[in-house]
């Protein structure tokens, strides 16, 4: 079922980044975003920007008339199962702590019982001002939850603690609170993801076309339902989410490494990277240079990287759950099968990379669960965050 989330913005320089946050959210298909400003905000940003993002009416006035809700501001509390305030200003964070309801934002305040998340930004000495200080440790005993903010340069040239905190920071933190599912507390999770790199000169190397999406979201669906999360990543341009311990290795050598090292500690293995399966035979030490081969041409000669999958599976103990994938373009259900058993698996995730919005790179994969008892469980197109918990739903049902 979908969650609705509520983005209050208050009067800040940061209410700008909220876009980004807003976006993020938007694309998320379990949530809907009712996006509220304050007055102040509209100065510094126009609703018209939040409502293409959310695609849905921005509510800025406490008397505007709303055809959706029969009294606006308790119903939109009434909606909301998370409400986010960002960027929370001091006088709006002063507002909640006393209770003042004198605009749209802070009566729904009062209005609203779902948690509430406050994301403080503002210039250092304001935020660390006593009264500031006061009203947030007031909010943080009624039992909001209060982000730090970030240090850094802020916009009054000021240098100090009061920067808004990483857009994917707040977006993970709005991710935990509406998880209510924690079936994965006390367990321990390893995943891969992204390419793995073999080079073959200091100047160039082997790699793939894996981005690390669906890795890191299957790392982040752990985290959000109670695990701890080891994430071992080869090549990948994508901010780990925070909270997992990170491990970035370059090479499949490396990477086999560090998985073999983690691998009894683990209670749950799951293999998203694309490993390359070989690696240049023979490295050069120096750049390999173009006019040394006449015919325009390079001879390169490839040996076989280790099988990290198979290496994990003879090590697998009683009670551990592996899972791979297997990226094919013919054969799928085949091919997966034959993997599954080779590589000592409790289930494989086939996915038919050739498919428009599967595989390499997209937001979205089309995958087939196969199980070691035959079953086998076509997912039509989904997100990666969707296939992600599909793929938990199944290493939890196994346990
Ligand atoms: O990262 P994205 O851009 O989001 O793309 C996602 C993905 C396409 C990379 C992902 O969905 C996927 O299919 N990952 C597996 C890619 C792969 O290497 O498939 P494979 O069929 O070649 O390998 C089978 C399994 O053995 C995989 O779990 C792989 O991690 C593992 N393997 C493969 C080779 C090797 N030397 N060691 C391994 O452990």
């Amino acid at each position: 079922m979908k969650k609705t989330v509520g983005v209050g913005i208050t009067g800040g320089i940061a209410s700008y980044k909220i876009a980004d946050l807003v976006s993020r959210l938007s694309k998320d298909e379990d949530i809907n975003v009712i996006v509220i400003m304050t007055e102040a905000a509209t100065k510094f940003i126009t609703p018209l920007t939040f409502r293409t993002l959310s695609g849905r009416d921005v509510a800025t006035d406490l008397w505007q008339e709303s055809g959706e809700w029969k009294v606006q501001h308790i119903g939109i509390a009434e909606a909301l199962d998370l409400m986010v305030i960002a960027p929370a200003t001091a006088n709006f964070i002063a507002k909640m702590a006393h209770g003042i309801a004198d605009d749209l934002l802070s009566t729904i305040m009062l209005a609203n019982t779902a948690p509430v998340l406050v994301v403080p930004s503002m210039n250092t000495n304001m935020y660390e001002n006593p009264i500031v200080q006061a009203n947030l440790t007031k909010l943080a005993e009624y039992g909001f939850e209060i982000m730090n903010p970030a240090s850094g340069k802020l916009a009054c040239d000021a240098v100090g603690k009061g920067r808004l905190p990483d857009i994917e920071e707040i977006y993970e933190k709005i991710r935990q609170m509406l998880n209510d599912k924690k079936d994965l507390k006390g367990k321990k999770v390893l995943v891969n993801a992204g390419t793995t790199c073999e080079d073959i000169d200091p100047i160039r190397f082997i790699c793939n076309r894996s981005t690390g999406k669906m890795g890191y979201a299957i790392a982040r669906e752990a985290l959000l339902r109670g695990a701890e999360v080891i994430l071992v990543s080869g090549r990948s341009t994508l901010t780990p989410p925070t909270g997992v311990e990170f491990i970035p290795v370059w090479s499949a050598d490396e990477m086999c490494e560090v998985m073999l090292q983690k691998q009894p500690e683990c209670d749950i293995i799951i293999g998203a990277a694309a490993v390359g399966d070989f690696k240049a035979a023979n490295k050069s030490e120096i750049k390999i240079k173009k006019r040394e081969h006449k015919e325009d041409k390079l001879l390169l000669e490839l040996t076989s990287t280790p099988d990290i999958l198979k290496e994990l599976g003879k090590r697998k103990k009683t009670g551990q759950i592996m899972v791979g994938f297997a990226a094919e373009t013919n054969n799928l259900l085949e091919y997966a099968r034959r993997k599954l058993e080779e590589k000592n698996l409790d289930f494989i995730v086939a996915n038919d990379v050739s498919e428009e919005g599967a595989g390499f790179g997209s937001d979205t994969n089309i995958v087939t669960i196969i199980d070691r008892r035959g079953e086998v469980k076509p997912l039509p197109q989904m997100s990666k965050e969707r296939v992600a918990a599909a793929i938990i739903d199944k290493a939890v049902e196994l346990f």
